[in-house]
């Protein structure tokens, strides 16, 4: 007897504020589907690493904390060692700490195991830099969401304002252009579009467009 699987993935992978995690969950509620965001648990895994000043070179220090870290995903929050996170993983200096570790071999193994396990939980949608390629390579359809810097930088600016947040246009660019080094000339899994993904340019599309074009292609995949 054939055992069909009726849970899905979904991936979004794609550079630093290509729009991505708004896009997504708004794709995953469409579908009706759990939404997960790796980008969150390496935010919160590299700020825990940081206060305890473990350094991302200090190989054998990383591991042994690493080992000992318990990362909870909830439905709207992060959870480290019971402690939410949520809010104090969105700020810039996290954003420059995640880059940074999120290259390091032994933190991208120790949370791969954490990522895959949501499959379990039910259909889902991924959003990262590697979760079509190396996390979820089986998915159901995968996408690669992107934007010129320009295009991100801006955005991110206007999101920040609206946050009543401070903000300056340059300086979000010239992080944005340097994340996206960090992030594609990485050794271990850089940021890359994974093999049978979409490709999708959204710099001169909205939100909406772009989660409608996902949707379709979704439901397109999943009428064959
Ligand atoms: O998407 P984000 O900005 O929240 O991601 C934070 C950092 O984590 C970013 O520098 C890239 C890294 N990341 C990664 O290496 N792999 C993922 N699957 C998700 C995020």
């Amino acid at each position: 007897m054939e055992i069909t699987k009726s849970s899905y993935v979904v991936t979004i992978d794609g550079p630093a504020g290509a729009g991505k995690s708004s896009v997504a969950k708004r794709v995953a509620q469409e579908l009706g589907i759990k939404y997960l965001d790796t980008g969150a648990i390496y935010r919160a895994i590299a700020l825990i690493l940081a206060k305890s000043e473990i350094k991302p070179d200090a190989e054998e220090f990383l591991r042994e904390a690493l080992s000992e870290i318990k990362i909870e995903l909830k439905d709207k929050s992060v959870l480290v060692n019971d402690f939410d996170v949520s809010s104090e993983i969105r700020t810039p200096e996290v954003d420059e700490l995640a880059s940074i570790y999120s290259a390091v071999p032994a933190v991208r193994e120790a949370l791969l195991g954490l990522q895959k396990e949501q499959e379990n939980y039910g259909s889902l949608v991924a959003e990262g830099r590697d979760v079509g390629s190396v996390v979820f390579p089986e998915a159901k359809v995968k996408f690669f969401l992107t934007a010129s810097p320009e295009a991100r930088a801006k955005r991110r600016y206007l999101e920040r304002i609206a946050k009543g947040k401070e903000a300056d246009y340059d300086e979000i660019l010239n992080s944005i252009k340097q994340r996206d080094i960090n992030d594609s000339t990485r050794e271990l899994a850089p940021l890359s579009v994974p093999d049978g993904a979409i490709y999708l340019d959204t710099s001169d599309m909205t939100e909406t467009q772009a989660v409608n074009f996902i949707v379709d292609r979704v439901n397109e995949a999943l009428s064959k």
